[in-house]
This record gives C-alpha cells, sequence and structure tokens, in this order.
C-alpha cells in the first residue's frame, strides 16, 4: 500500500516511524516531511494546503491512503476536496471532513456542539464586534480570571487568559478589533476552570471508536510550567492521575456523547479527535477539541501504542474499528522536546546539530529539522523530540533528559521539569 503523510512535526516523524513497522506499508511519502521522515520513506516538495498539487501527486502515484497530520488542511476541506472527485473515490483520507474539524476550527462551534450534546465544559458567550458593547457590559459580571477565545485558528496564540475585568475588556476589544485577523471575528468568553489538563486520543470510523493511550503535555516555556505558552515542551503517556475511575466518566461523558452527537448530526467524522481535559476535583470538563492528534503528546502515544497503526487506519477507513482491540505498552513513555534558542519569540535556523550517535535506550522524534550538505540542521523551534520508555515515568523521564544533554547545537533549550508535578 503506497501512503502520503502530511505534516513536518515530530508528530509527522511519529507517525512514519510507526507506519514504517507495518508490512502493508510498500511505501510512504511524506510532504514536506523534515529530516527524520526521510528515514521512513520519500520526503515530496508539496504544501500541506496545496490540495490541487496534492490530488495530482495521489494520482501519478497511486496512492490509496492520504494521513493528515495538521489540523489546517483539514479544517480548510481536504476530506471533501478528495470526496467529491470520482477519480478519487479509492483514497482514503484519514481525517474529518471540514464540517467535523470546526471542532477545532472553531471555539463557538464547538462551545455549541457540547452545549447540544451535554458534554461538560466552561460556561461560556460568544460576542462579535456589532455585540462588543454586550461583551462589555458581560465581561463585568464575570469572576476572574477570566478566558478569551478567537474563535478561528490562530497558530496557538488565540487564547488568552485575563486577571482582571479591565485588562479582559481591553483584550475583548483589541480581538474584536482583528488582533487576529479574521480568527478574532468572533471571541467565546469562558469561566476559568482550575485543575490538571490531560490529552486524550480517540479514533472514529464514523460510527465506532477506540481510544488510545492518554498524555499530558508542557505547553510553557520555562521550568515550573511558567512563561509563554509554546507548542508543547514535553510530555508523559500515562499521566499517573488519570485513573480508571476518571477514564469511565471521560468515556461516558465526553467520548460517547462526542461520537454519538457527530452522527445524530449527520457530521462525517473518520479521523482523530484529540479531547483536551482538565480534571476539575475528579470531574473531567472538556477544554478544547482538536480535530487531530497532538504534539509532542503522539511521540509518547505512539511509541506505547502495540497494534499496527496502518491496519488501524484501514479499520478506520472500513468503519469496522469494532473489530480492534487496542493494545498499549504497560511502560510509561516521557518526551522532552529540544527548541531553538529565543522560542517561542524569534531565534535562528540553520544550526548544525550533532551528538546523534551518543543516543542511548532512546528515540528520537525530528521537528524542526533539514538537511544541509549531508548534515542535519536546526529548521524551526521545536527541534526535536527524546523519548524514552521505562517502567516508571521518573526514569523515563531522566532517560530521556540524560540523552537531551548529548545532542548539542546553538541555542539548544529544553525544561528539565516535564512530569515534576505527577
Ligand atoms: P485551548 O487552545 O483552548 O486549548 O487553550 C489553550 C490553553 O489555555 C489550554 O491548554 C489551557 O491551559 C488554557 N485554557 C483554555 N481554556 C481554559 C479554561 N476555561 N480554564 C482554564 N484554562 C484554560
Ligand atoms: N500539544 C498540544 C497540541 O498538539 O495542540
Amino acid at each position: 500500500m503506497q501512503i502520503l503523510l502530511l505534516g513536518s512535526g515530530g508528530r509527522e516523524h511519529a507517525f512514519a516511524w510507526k507506519l514504517g513497522q507495518s508490512p502493508n506499508c510498500t511505501h510512504l511519502y511524506i510532504a514536506p516531511g523534515n529530516a527524520g521522515t526521510r528515514q521512513f520513506g520519500t520526503n515530496v516538495d508539496l504544501a500541506v494546503n496545496d490540495f490541487a498539487n496534492i490530488k495530482k501527486f495521489v494520482l501519478d502515484y497511486g496512492i490509496t491512503m492520504v494521513i493528515v497530520g495538521p489540523e489546517e488542511p483539514l479544517v480548510l476541506g481536504i476530506y471533501d476536496y478528495f470526496a467529491a472527485d470520482p477519480l478519487c473515490a479509492n483514497v482514503a483520507v484519514i481525517g474529518p471532513s471540514a464540517q467535523g474539524a470546526q471542532l477545532e476550527g472553531s471555539k463557538a462551534f464547538a462551545k455549541q456542539f457540547m452545549s447540544r450534546h451535554d458534554i461538560p465544559t466552561a460556561a461560556y458567550r460568544e460576542f462579535t464586534a456589532t455585540t462588543l458593547a454586550e461583551g462589555i457590559v458581560y465581561l463585568a459580571s464575570c469572576a476572574t480570571p477570566i478566558v478569551l477565545k478567537a474563535d478561528g485558528l490562530a497558530a496557538g496564540k488565540g487564547v488568552v487568559i485575563l486577571d482582571t475585568i479591565a485588562a479582559a475588556q481591553h483584550e475583548l476589544t483589541e480581538m474584536l478589533g482583528g488582533k487576529f485577523g479574521a480568527a478574532s471575528a468572533k471571541v467565546v468568553i469562558e469561566a476559568f476552570l482550575t485543575g490538571i489538563e490531560f490529552s486524550v486520543f480517540a479514533i472514529s470510523d464514523g460510527k465506532n471508536y477506540q481510544i488510545l493511550p492518554v498524555a499530558k503535555d508542557y505547553k510553557r516555556i520555562g521550568e515550573g510550567d511558567t512563561g509563554l505558552n509554546t507548542g508543547g515542551m514535553g510530555a508523559v503517556s500515562p499521566p499517573p492521575f488519570v485513573d480508571a475511575a476518571l477514564m469511565q466518566k471521560v468515556r461516558d461523558r465526553i467520548i460517547a456523547p462526542t461520537i454519538k452527537g457527530l452522527i445524530q448530526e449527520n457530521i462525517i467524522y473518520k479521523g482523530f479527535i484529540f479531547f483536551g481535559l482538565i480534571n476539575v476535583n475528579s470531574e473531567p470538563f472538556v477544554i478544547e477539541y482538536n480535530c487531530r492528534m497532538g504534539d509532542p503528546e503522539t511521540e509518547v502515544v505512539l511509541p506505547r501504542l502495540k497494534n499496527d497503526l496502518l491496519d488501524l487506519c484501514k479499520h478506520l477507513h472500513a468503519g469496522s474499528l469494532d473489530t480492534v482491540t487496542i493494545q498499549k505498552d504497560t511502560r510509561t513513555a516521557a518526551a522532552v522536546m529540544l527548541v531553538a534558542g529565543g522560542y517561542p519569540e524569534s531565534y535562528e535556523k540553520g544550526k548544525i546539530i550533532t551528538g546523534w550517535a551518543e543516543m542511548q535506550d532512546c528515540l528520537v522524534f525530528q521537528a524542526g529539522t533539514a538537511d544541509l550538505d549531508g548534515q542535519i540542521v536546526t529548521n524551526g523551534g521545536r527541534v526535536l523530540a527524546i523519548t524514552s520508555l521505562a517502567d516508571d515515568y521518573r526514569a523515563a523521564v531522566r532517560n530521556a533528559l540524560q540523552n537531551a544533554g548529548r545532542i548539542n547545537y546553538e541555542g539548544k533549550y529544553y525544561r528539565t521539569d516535564i512530569g515534576f508535578d505527577l
């Protein structure tokens, strides 16, 4: 089977690594990929949103499965683009329809969906430029801290948490005035929830679902979870606080009603669903949905998944996920993300990365890397993730950190406290 994987991050390197283990993966193409993904296939110079050229490549190369890593092509409707063309009738696109991807593409859509299906989430209201004055009045009645969210995709920057009403009113005015462009033409204001966050992943074939290993990621740049938000600085799977009782609530109150709601509303969803959850006094609430796998969560989830990933994707496409049993490695996986100096603000690229040969007993998933004259250089803010597996999460983190110390490039930075709070 010839497969095309879309994306270029650590998540996609982990997908490529896992797909490469499947005996049915004849050849893997990755568009655009990075210096790591090419160990498992052929990198193709195609942008993930260039649907016309992706389709041409799929037809020219006899691709029968397209696995979509990032959210943007899903929100822009890559599933529907392929479904609408009879020439692509035998191509399985692994990812939701544009309507399903609205769970991530529009915070207001997601909140309305949860409200229709009684899925626990923070109380909210939504406002646009024409209702700004009402929003200002509404904010005056809110408790602080208060959360403001740009409705649309804003590269992970669209969520702002404010400690005073005045600051929130100012932020609402700025957001509705175009601070995040079209993404903040609508703003969701929601109550702040206090608790510990975790990430649950499911795969849905449109009627059945299966739950993948649970993870927790570390979003802030600084030690002790301080400083600016990033794409994710590390992850642990499973987080020890997510016990069977909590997972039962997640399944009954969140995952099952979400899948049922999608079916009831005739929304085609054949792909990965990422439930960004928060545990508030042993009660799970949804902070956000994503229509894809997480990064760096994938770098700890896939190493613990024993099933053949291509086989799961085939069942997902065929609608037979009910016949599958998810098998997990009982060990804990920990990933430490190595980033460029300055990230998540401005940073330099093109720094030569060394130390590869010294890696011991770990997996290295490349993210922002490129080949330059036979050497691997940095090519993004998040450079690579080092994942270790051990019986105890502390040992896994320790081993990942030891290996992180052995990689070198100018400006290297990583958090040394991943898992510290568990
Ligand atoms: P989101 O993009 O919706 O995941 O929001 C980004 C981050 O903001 C989340 O991972 C949380 O850390 C935080 N956040 C979002 N919504 C809330 C909320 N209602 N209460 C507390 N923290 C929140
Ligand atoms: N690690 C969070 C995300 O992928 O959105």
